[in-house]
């Protein structure tokens, strides 16, 4: 390890340079702020404060091998096993999506507008951060997930433990509208998506980061029709979402128009809204039935 002492100052000029090609420097300056509260629990003012203390050999070590693997592009949520979403900590692996900001302003926006909702559905769980923050926040409420990866629901399950509530979760495959009707006993008053959206045509405009490491299942649409997660979603709603109910997409800019549009035309709204994120993109979109 080409490190000229075992001092904090040292480690963090050496994430600097050995990242410098991989990531910008306030990517770099965030990333530090991870990997030192996960492997020596410093808040980011310990890390001013003990620039020139040493460091243990063995943390040390766990910090090379962190650094290797984020020059290697992987996320830095996938090597410490964890994300934060909306103040609380959650599991993640290979096998789930890392949560997003743009999702946390969605629950955000669910959590403000939604405060007497009884019953939630989130279609397409992944790590559950969804129905697990909504639940954190309205205790009260009945929260069901779903989706079509076993080893998601097991993550899920996890961290629905973690945080200490109580989800319903199942599986189905959310493209059957049959199964996810049979599955679903009760209607529910908001319900959430954030689906998969991507064409595999579009997987060479992706990073290496997002291609290499998350779940093409969480990613890809298999078939032509991109928005067809959101059409079986809006056609559920029919039958699922109670009058006067909210449905919450979170959306990819490019078809958002289309994701609009075809939830004007079913009619089942009286309020079909698009909203912009917190850098400008159209990313969500808010509908209320009849
Ligand atoms: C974009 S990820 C969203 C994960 C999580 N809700 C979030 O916002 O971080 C989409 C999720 O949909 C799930 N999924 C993919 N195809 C599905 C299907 N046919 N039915 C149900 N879930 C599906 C994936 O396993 C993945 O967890």
């Amino acid at each position: 390890m080409r490190l000229p002492s075992n001092s904090l100052k040292d480690l963090i000029s050496f994430y600097h340079s050995e990242l410098q090609f991989t990531y910008d420097y306030s990517e770099i300056e965030a990333i530090i702020n991870l990997v030192l509260e996960h492997y020596l629990g410093f808040s980011k003012t310990d890390i001013l404060k003990k620039k020139q203390e040493n460091i243990n050999q063995s943390d040390l070590l766990k910090l090379y091998f962190c650094c290797k693997d984020l020059k290697k592009n992987i996320p830095v949520q996938y090597i410490l096993q964890e994300a934060w979403f909306y103040n609380l900590k959650f599991y993640v692996d290979k096998h789930v999506l890392i949560p997003r900001p743009e999702t946390e302003e969605l629950v955000d926006h669910i959590l403000k507008e939604n405060k007497n909702a009884k019953t939630y559905l989130d279609v397409g769980t992944g790590s559950g951060c969804i129905p697990v923050t909504i639940k954190k926040n309205n205790p009260s409420s009945s929260v069901y997930a779903c989706d079509i990866s076993t080893d998601a629901l097991a993550l899920a399950k996890k961290n629905a433990a973690l945080n200490k509530t109580e989800i319903s979760f199942f599986i189905t495959d959310a493209l059957n509208t049959e199964q996810l009707l049979q599955k679903t006993e009760t209607n529910f008053d908001v319900i959430i998506s954030n689906p998969p959206y991507i064409k595999y045509s579009e997987k060479e405009l992706m990073t290496p980061s997002v291609l290499d490491n998350e779940p093409h299942l969480a990613l890809f649409v298999e078939v032509d029709d991109t928005i067809i997660f959101y059409k079986k979603i809006i056609d559920l709603c029919k039958n699922k979402l109670n009058n006067n109910g909210k449905l919450y997409f979170e959306l990819n800019p490019l078809t958002a128009d289309n994701v609009k549009e075809y939830s004007l035309k079913s009619k089942l709204f009286k309020k079909v809204e698009l909203l912009k994120d917190l850098s400008g993109k159209v990313r969500f979109l808010s509908a209320e039935k009849h």
